[in-house]
Order: C-alpha cells, then sequence, then structure tokens
C-alpha cells in the first residue's frame, strides 16, 4: 500500500474481442511503435502510486495473460482475471471486483481504464485520481469534448451542469446525440460504493450488454456525487476499434516519441518520415535521414548517422557509425563503422571499428574486425575477417556445402582478388593474398598468395552443342 494515500486498484478492461480490428490477434496486443497497445496503457497507468493493478482478459487470454507477464513495466505485479464470457463492460468490472479482496477500507478507490486508450497520459490520469479524491465523489468520470462523437457514450448532465447518468450513442435519443462531451471509460469509483451499483446493471439495452455506464445513473439516484474531469487534449481519449483509428494513432505516439528525442539532441531531417520504437535509446548529435526504422532494442550512439532509408532491429549502433539504404538485425555496428549503401546485415554480424560493409554486401553471422573492409558485392557468412583486412568486390564465403556451414577465418591484413570463393572451412593467414578469381579450397599460411582455377577446356564445344540445337 503506499503510504498515507487512500488504497488505489488499477483494473484495465482488456477482455472484448475487438470485432472491428478483424484480426486473429486480440486487440489490444497490436503493437504502436513496437508496443502492444495494453502495454501503453499500463505504462501511463503504472506511473501512479498504486497499490495493485489487474487486468481483466477474455479473448486471447493466454496471449494476453503472456505479454503482460513478460512485458509490463508496472511498480507492482500485474493480476490477470478471466471474463469468460464478454458480457459487457459492467460484467468485467463485476469480475474484476471478485480477484480483490473483501477486506477493503472505505476509502479504497478503483481507478478503471480500458485497454484500448494508447494515447492516454499519466498525468492526465493523475489529475482525475487527485480531483477525485480531495472531492470525496462517489464516482469521477474523465470525459472529452470532441468534434465527432459517433460511437461513444455521451455525458448527460442535470440542469445544474452535474453528470446525471452515460448514454451509448445506440441508445441514445436525438437530443442526446447532439452531445459533444463524451465517456473516454476512464473512471475512478469508490470501492465501497461500486460494488453495490454493479448488482443493479441489467443487459436492458440495445446491445444486451451489462454497461458499466450505467453504475454513474445508479450512484446519483442513490444520493452520492459523480463528478467530471474533460481531458486537456481530446485526443488522449480515442479507444481504438479498428485499423483506421490504430494508425492515427501510432502517429500521435511516434510524434511523441520524436519530439522526445528531437529535445533531447537528436536532429530529423523529417521527424514525419522518421519511425523509431518506444524501446529505442539514443544519444546525442545524431542525425536521422527520412525512411528511418529504429526498433526493438536498437540503440545508436553520439554522432552516428542513419538513413536515408534504413530498418535497424535490434542493433547497437556506436558512436560517429554511418549507415545508409541498409538493413541490420541483432547486429552490433561499432564505432566509426561505415554501412551501405545498399547492404544486408543478418543477425550475428558484428563489424568493429572503423570497419566497412559496403554496397550490395551481405553478411551473416559475421565478426568483422577493426578497420577490415568489404567494400563491394560480397557474401559473407560464418566468418571473421581480420583487422584491416580487405575483401575484393565478389568475395564470397562458400560456406555452405548442403547440409552443413562452416567457418571462414580470414587473418588480419589479408587482401582477397576480385571474386574469390573462400570454400569453407578455411584459413587465410594474416598478410597473405588471392588472386582474381581464386577458388580457394584449402588453409593458406601467412603471407602468401592463392591464386587460380585452372579452368578446363572442352574444344569445339560450343559448336557441337550449337548443331544439336539444331536438331531440336
Ligand atoms: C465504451 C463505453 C462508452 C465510451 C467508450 C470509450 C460502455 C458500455 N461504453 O464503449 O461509453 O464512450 O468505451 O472508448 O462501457 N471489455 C471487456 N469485457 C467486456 C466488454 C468490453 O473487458 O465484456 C473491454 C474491451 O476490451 C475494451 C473496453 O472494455 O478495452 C471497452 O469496451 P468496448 O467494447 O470497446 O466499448 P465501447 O463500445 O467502445
Ligand atoms: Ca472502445
Amino acid at each position: 500500500m503506499s503510504a498515507g494515500a487512500r488504497p488505489l486498484t488499477a483494473i484495465v478492461l482488456a477482455a472484448g474481442e475487438g470485432t472491428r480490428m478483424k484480426s486473429a490477434v486480440p486487440k489490444v496486443l497490436h503493437p504502436l511503435c513496437g508496443r502492444p497497445m495494453v502495454l501503453h496503457v499500463l505504462d501511463a497507468v503504472g506511473s501512479l502510486p498504486l497499490d495493485r493493478v489487474v487486468v481483466v482478459v477474455g479473448h486471447g487470454a493466454e496471449r494476453v495473460s503472456k505479454t503482460l507477464a513478460e512485458n509490463a513495466d508496472a511498480p507492482v505485479p500485474v493480476e490477470s482475471v478471466l471474463q469468460a464470457q464478454q458480457r459487457g463492460t459492467g460484467d468485467a468490472m463485476a469480475v474484476a471486483l471478485t480477484v480483490i479482496p473483501e477486506d477493503f477500507s472505505d476509502d479504497d478507490d478503483v481507478l478503471v481504464v480500458p485497454g484500448d486508450t494508447p494515447l492516454l497520459r499519466a498525468d492526465t490520469l493523475r489529475a482525475m485520481v487527485d480531483l477525485h479524491r480531495s472531492s470525496g465523489a462517489a464516482a469521477t468520470v474523465l470525459t472529452a469534448v470532441v468534434p465527432d462523437a459517433t460511437g461513444y457514450g455521451r455525458i448527460v448532465r442535470d440542469r445544474d451542469g452535474r453528470v446525471d447518468r452515460i448514454v451509448e450513442h445506440r441508445d441514445a435519443s436525438e437530443a442526446e446525440l447532439a452531445i459533444n462531451e463524451i465517456n473516454t471509460s476512464i473512471y475512478c469509483f469508490r470501492r465501497a460504493l461500486l460494488a453495490p451499483a454493479l448488482r443493479r446493471i441489467t443487459p436492458d439495452n440495445s446491445q444486451g450488454e451489462y454497461y458499466l455506464t450505467d453504475a454513474v445513473a445508479f450512484l446519483r439516484q442513490a444520493g452520492h456525487r459523480v463528478d467530471a474531469v474533460i481531458a486537456p487534449d481530446c485526443i488522449e481519449a480515442g479507444g481504438i476499434n479498428d485499423r483506421a483509428q490504430l494508425a492515427a494513432a501510432e502517429a500521435e505516439v511516434r510524434r511523441r516519441i520524436n519530439d522526445h528525442w528531437m529535445r533531447e539532441g537528436v536532429t530529423m531531417v523529417d521527424p514525419e518520415h522518421t519511425y523509431i520504437d518506444v524501446s529505442v535509446v539514443l544519444g546525442r548529435d545524431i542525425r536521422l535521414w527520412p525512411g528511418v526504422h529504429l526498433q526493438g532494442r536498437t540503440t545508436v550512439g553520439d554522432r552516428s548517422e542513419i538513413g536515408p532509408d534504413c530498418r535497424l532491429v535490434d542493433t547497437v549502433v556506436g558512436e560517429d557509425a554511418s549507415v545508409t539504404y541498409s538493413i541490420a538485425r541483432d547486429c552490433d555496428i561499432g564505432n566509426g563503422a561505415n554501412v551501405g549503401p545498399y547492404a544486408s546485415l543478418r543477425p550475428g554480424t558484428t563489424l568493429g571499428s572503423g570497419a566497412k560493409v559496403g554496397t550490395f554486401v551481405e553478411t551473416k553471422n559475421a565478426d568483422i574486425r577493426a578497420g577490415a573492409k568489404v567494400p563491394h558485392l560480397a557474401y559473407v557468412g560464418d566468418a571473421e575477417i581480420g583487422e584491416r583486412a580487405n575483401l575484393g568486390a565478389g568475395t564470397i564465403t562458400a560456406n555452405y556445402d548442403g547440409t552443413h556451414k562452416h567457418r571462414t577465418i580470414v587473418g588480419p591484413s589479408v587482401r582477397t582478388g576480385s571474386n574469390t570463393v573462400l570454400v569453407a572451412p578455411i584459413v587465410i593467414g594474416e598478410g597473405s593474398y588471392t588472386g582474381a578469381g581464386a577458388v580457394v579450397t584449402r588453409d593458406v599460411p601467412p603471407r602468401s598468395l592463392a591464386k587460380g582455377v585452372p579452368a578446363k577446356i572442352v574444344e569445339g564445344w560450343a559448336s557441337e552443342r550449337g548443331a544439336d540445337d539444331e536438331h531440336h
């Protein structure tokens, strides 16, 4: 329990199917900037002084619970409770309360947040909880004034301007539909007063569901006070119901992330075309060109320059590096290293400081040491390329014999000629050379030259084949 304050339990409603997403993935697991929707909600909720966090799961319950267990970053453990049948938000709340012990005190509060409002800010929640506590209301509803209220529950106020009840869009009269103050589905309730109100809810409405919104009217009828806080920015209230809303919300999350990093000293040539996951960490004086996607656990060090058009996933980029028109996944790009244009760095690629992987080069499970260069048209797989080595254009490691992968070790300061084939397993000793077109099948000692592929000449082959062709 948080010291001094009234006990607070957060309940996140995330059992709904999200029919309008038309997806095999539960709605709340659709990601925005690399983080599932429900975790954005939990990130905001988790910044409050909470005693418990309970998430109501239903559709895709196992996947949702697993995602929460593995990725939630809350100050208290996140508990899941199963709502086996989605009978409405009121029923979801009743299910949530079953896991909260009955020994609550009179001043216990529950904060309710839907799992599909990823733009909700921690400050907004905090302001609402503070007001709820200082006013002593039985319930406090976060509302929003929106330009288009279609689909939302409307806040109906009485003659004194107090919240009287909430009416769902489908059940609203003409006059009620004209109201542009909507229910965000974010509330604070006095736990002791909520439970009896929930018991009064019936599925007597157009959807045949138990509406949590009806608890507001019951509390008012019982003579309790219900307050509303209008969200300072109505964008925060947006519930995601379909993929168009998902894209719009993701654009907002992206704007927030980009604003944050620009304020931290990152230059973005075009922030609207710069795509950074929530989990990415950036240094200072970085320059990002348009079309850059930094994803997963990617980090970029000071003064590095990325883009245009790059996708880096779970990749560490050091300081003063440059990556352009390239892709990397699970890689480590060292200080001052140079990648691209048009390089594909596959998992397990490490570039030492000042190393270069240039145009039309593919690497995989490759340790390219400091100062080594693979400037053009190469494949380097299951290999170690020594310091200051230079692979000529068209050099490839033939690492796969059709059954097994084999390792290539190229010593420091080796220079391979154009179109060298290194047939693994193989070791090229320090300071050795290969000639253009060499096909090297045996280990080369240090400071040697490996050259040639004696081509077998079949005289008259072409004319015989030509004669053959005429017959057919
Ligand atoms: C709800 C509100 C509406 C409000 C809107 C804001 C009700 C009846 N209506 O409508 O007033 O304007 O949110 O976005 O509450 N859920 C469960 N179990 C269920 C049903 C829903 O866990 O049985 C969860 C959903 O996963 C979702 C949240 O509750 O995260 C809201 O449900 P949803 O069906 O999206 O409600 P809306 O129709 O949007
Ligand atoms: Ca919704």
